[in-house]
């Protein structure tokens, strides 16, 4: 009978289901826009005082650069709604699209702290100016299945499709003329800054309501 049961072999396989979809984009033909938007955050921080949000550091405009970012910011908004449509599907004809936009500039030491976008369907960051390689500042975005920190040994990862250990955290370290599109349910933050000068950033939330 033992024998038997040395006989038993196991055909299994493996399949990731429920994929989290993320868009990393990168414009080109791009730098007159990106030129644009850069000055008109530059005149605007000059001119405002900024806001409090996820940011440690730095400026943060109030959510209405649409109002102040000229066709620059009008065209991005519109580049970041196709890029998002090429991930959603609606049941019952298209929706409205609605965008809201604001600037981030971070000085050296700046970071933004892991928050999500509540209410929101998706989030962009376009990078102006992303500082430094290699100096930190990148983007992370957090496994949204959050089972690390329930886990017996903190240490484990489930081995993927792809035969390679499962990250809880994804770190982009993004260029000038980078758009990035995730969920905005996912939770995410930019790592501190270390290099020297001004990163700029531009972020979107993008929403949808029935037409
Ligand atoms: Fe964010």
């Amino acid at each position: 009978m033992a024998d038997d049961f040395d006989r038993i072999r196991v055909r299994a396989e493996q399949h990731g289901l429920f994929e989290t979809c993320i868009l990393l984009g990168s414009l080109t033909g791009a730098e007159a826009m990106t030129a644009a938007l850069e000055a008109a955050i530059r005149a605007h921080r000059d001119a405002e005082p900024g806001i409090e949000r996820s940011n440690v550091g730095g400026w943060h405009s109030k959510t209405d650069m649409l109002d102040w970012g000229g066709p620059a910011a009008a065209k991005l908004a519109d580049t970041a709604v196709k890029m998002a449509k090429r991930m959603s599907v609606f049941g019952a004809g298209e929706p409205l699209w609605s965008v809201r936009m604001w600037a981030n500039v971070s000085p050296p030491g700046a970071l933004n702290m892991s928050h999500a976008h509540p209410g929101v369907l998706w989030a962009a960051v376009y990078y102006v100016a992303a500082g430094e390689a290699g100096q930190g500042g990148e983007l992370y975005l957090e496994d949204p299945r959050f089972p690390v920190p329930q886990m017996t040994l903190p240490g484990f990862r489930a081995i993927g499709a792809d035969g390679m250990p499962q990250e809880v955290e994804h770190r982009i370290a993004p260029k000038r003329g980078d758009l990035i599109l995730f969920p905005a349910w996912m939770r995410h933050g930019v790592r501190p800054y270390r290099g020297t000068g001004e990163r700029i950033s531009i972020a979107m939330n993008l929403y949808v309501r029935e037409a």
